[in-house]
């Protein structure tokens, strides 16, 4: 990617227009001015995203990429609420945080996590895709001046300190929004390195990278039984001995596979948990005949993989 990527952010949120100009260093992010969002009716961060991102396409400037982006705050002791609804669950700020903190009085159980998922439509409608989370627990009282929403109560593991004391430079590095953005320039990465190269592919040649791909590789070998021998989408079990034993980890496996002329490709599996919420993306750079240059992963594995 030459030069600077002008995209719109659609998104309601002015703080992560700001966020998100950092986090996407060569991008010119300019937030979408609109009074008539469509309802957030999806049932995952994902469906959020693309739903905002698509209707930046339809009413916004066609040459420019648009930015969805959803997320929410998921507290174990509320079911995983208000996750989805983090934004209705009261106003944003002091409202929202004195709710969350007289739902969890007495409570001992204090683990949290944030859930970032970004999605980008680029303007010829080509979509990726970053997820990222952040894990953590809810203090028993608001302290800090940075960030916004949950932040001045909100601990991340491993820290003492809330996220709005350890400031907005530090969600810069290690914020769910952060490890979103990263996961989805890597998806960018591969699939500029494509454009930049004028590649194409079929689905012959996608077909035969596959089959050498998973046939040579140690670790090729090893997902092969999981994700699809040509690129799409499989319901699959992951896992068994999923979150608490005897259970099974459901999710949805994909196989993407892009050509490089000449001789280079870039299989990319994904494995999507938690209701599409979460996603763990190995990128792998081979040759045509199936060897592996160098692999990337990304995201979060899921719970107790016992592959
Ligand atoms: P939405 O993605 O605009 O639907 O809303 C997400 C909601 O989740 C926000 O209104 C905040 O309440 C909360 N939230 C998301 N990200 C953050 C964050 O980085 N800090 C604090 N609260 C957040």
């Amino acid at each position: 990617m030459d030069g600077v990527t002008s995209a719109t952010l659609c998104s309601r949120n002015a703080h992560k227009a700001k966020e998100l100009e950092q986090l996407l260093p060569g991008w010119s992010i300019e937030p979408l001015e609109r009074s008539d969002w469509p309802d957030e009716v999806g049932d995952t961060y994902y469906e959020n995203a693309l739903a905002k991102a698509r209707f930046g396409r339809e009413v916004g400037d066609p040459r420019r990429w648009m930015v969805g982006e959803d997320s929410g705050l998921e507290v174990e002791a509320l079911g995983g609420g208000p996750g989805l609804h983090s934004a209705r669950y009261a106003p944003e700020g002091r409202p929202a945080i004195a709710r969350l903190l007289r739902e969890l009085r007495g409570v001992p159980l204090r683990r949290a996590r944030y859930v970032s998922e970004l999605v980008t439509l680029s303007p010829s409608g080509e979509e990726a895709r970053g997820t990222g989370t952040l894990e953590g627990r809810i203090a028993e009282e608001p302290r800090g001046s940075e960030g916004f929403g949950y932040d001045p109560v909100f601990v991340p593991a491993g820290e003492s300190r809330t996220v709005a004391e350890l400031g907005d430079a530090w969600k810069l590095r290690n914020s769910h929004r952060a490890r979103a953005a990263r996961a989805l320039l890597a998806a960018l990465g591969a699939a500029l390195v494509l454009v930049a190269a004028g590649c194409g592919g079929n689905a012959k040649a996608a077909h035969r990278v596959l089959v050498a791909f998973f046939a040579r590789s140690a670790q090729g070998r090893r997902l092969a039984p999981l994700f699809p021998n040509e690129p799409g989408s499989v319901s699959c079990v992951l896992h068994t001995g999923g979150t608490s034993p005897g259970t099974t980890l459901q999710a949805t496996c994909s196989t993407d596979v892009s050509l490089v002329k000449p001789d280079r490709a870039v299989v990319t599996l994904t494995e999507a948990w938690n209701h599409g919420a979460q996603a763990h993306t190995w990128f792998f750079f081979i040759r045509r005949n199936g060897e592996v240059d160098s692999v990337v992963e990304e995201g979060v594995a899921a719970p107790q993989a016992q592959r």
